[in-house]
Order: C-alpha cells, then sequence, then structure tokens
C-alpha cells in the first residue's frame, strides 16, 4: 500500500509556529514517527509540504495511479479551497483529513472545512498522534476496500 501524506501552508514552521497550539514537534520528527508506524503496517508513504495551493493540487492530480490513499492537513487551505477539495473529488482517491489542533475548538472561521466533505472523514486534535491516526484510519479503509 503506498499513501501519500500531504501538508499546507506553515506546516514547515512546525516546532517553533505557535507550539501552545501545535505542538514542539517538527514536520520532520512527525514525518519519522509516522514512518516508523507505517513500517509496522507495511505501508510505503511519502511526504510533502508546501505553501502553495496549485502544488498541492498539482499533487493530488500526479497521485493518481501511484498512491492508493491520501492523508491530508490542508492547514489554512482547509477553510479556503475550492480547488484542493475539487482536486480530492476529482481522483477519487480515498482521503483522510487530519488537524494537529481541534478545529471545531477553536475560532468560528476554522470551524468550517472546505475540504472534508471530499474526505472518508476527519481527525482533527490529537497534535502530530492525528498523523499516526490519519494512517490507521486510511490503511484500515483501504484493506476493507481494496
Ligand atoms: C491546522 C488547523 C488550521 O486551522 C490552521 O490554519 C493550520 C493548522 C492544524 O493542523 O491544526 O495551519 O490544520
Amino acid at each position: 500500500m503506498k499513501i501519500l501524506f500531504l501538508n499546507g501552508p506553515n506546516l514547515n514552521l512546525l516546532g517553533s509556529r505557535e507550539p501552545d497550539k501545535y505542538g514542539s514537534q517538527t514536520l520532520s520528527d512527525i514525518e519519522k514517527q509516522t514512518k516508523i508506524e507505517a513500517e509496522k503496517l507495511n505501508t510505503e508513504i511519502i511526504f510533502y509540504q508546501s505553501n502553495i495551493e496549485g502544488e498541492l493540487v498539482n499533487k493530488i492530480q500526479e497521485s493518481k495511479g501511484n498512491f492508493d490513499g491520501i492523508v491530508i492537513n490542508p492547514a489554512a487551505y482547509t477553510h479556503t479551497s475550492v480547488a484542493i477539495r475539487d482536486a480530492i473529488l476529482a481522483v477519487e482517491i480515498p482521503t483522510v483529513e487530519i488537524h494537529l489542533s481541534n478545529i471545531h475548538k477553536r475560532e468560528e472561521f476554522r470551524k468550517n472545512s472546505l475540504t472534508a466533505p471530499a474526505c472518508i472523514g476527519q481527525i482533527t486534535g490529537f497534535g502530530a498522534e492525528s498523523y499516526k491516526l490519519g494512517l490507521i484510519a486510511i490503511t484500515d479503509y483501504l484493506k476493507n476496500t481494496i
């Protein structure tokens, strides 16, 4: 099984960015931990981060035929991006949305996700664990459907 982990804007700053909300681990720390879990599940994962909406859309489009599933933290694009939502719907690759913080417990504008309705489901609020939970969710889903 091959899973693409997509990370949106400002997630490259994890570790120093608002640690009270997002924790002290860097994206590279989270990637290493998630890879350890993926090996246990016999799954290959690739991490990608971009601050640019169109690059995330390109990655989703290029996933067709190359990845079995996607786990995405669209970051701020969660709340604004019709383009990322449409890309997920277009490729028809099972996708799980994840967030470090609980977006439903924060400002009003964060409570709405434009991307979640294009996904199987959403995992939000478990810090770095959300990545591991996202991996478990997508692999379980794919095992039961492939
Ligand atoms: C986030 C939540 C978003 O609202 C925010 O814009 C982020 C990170 C999270 O993982 O908690 O950049 O996606």
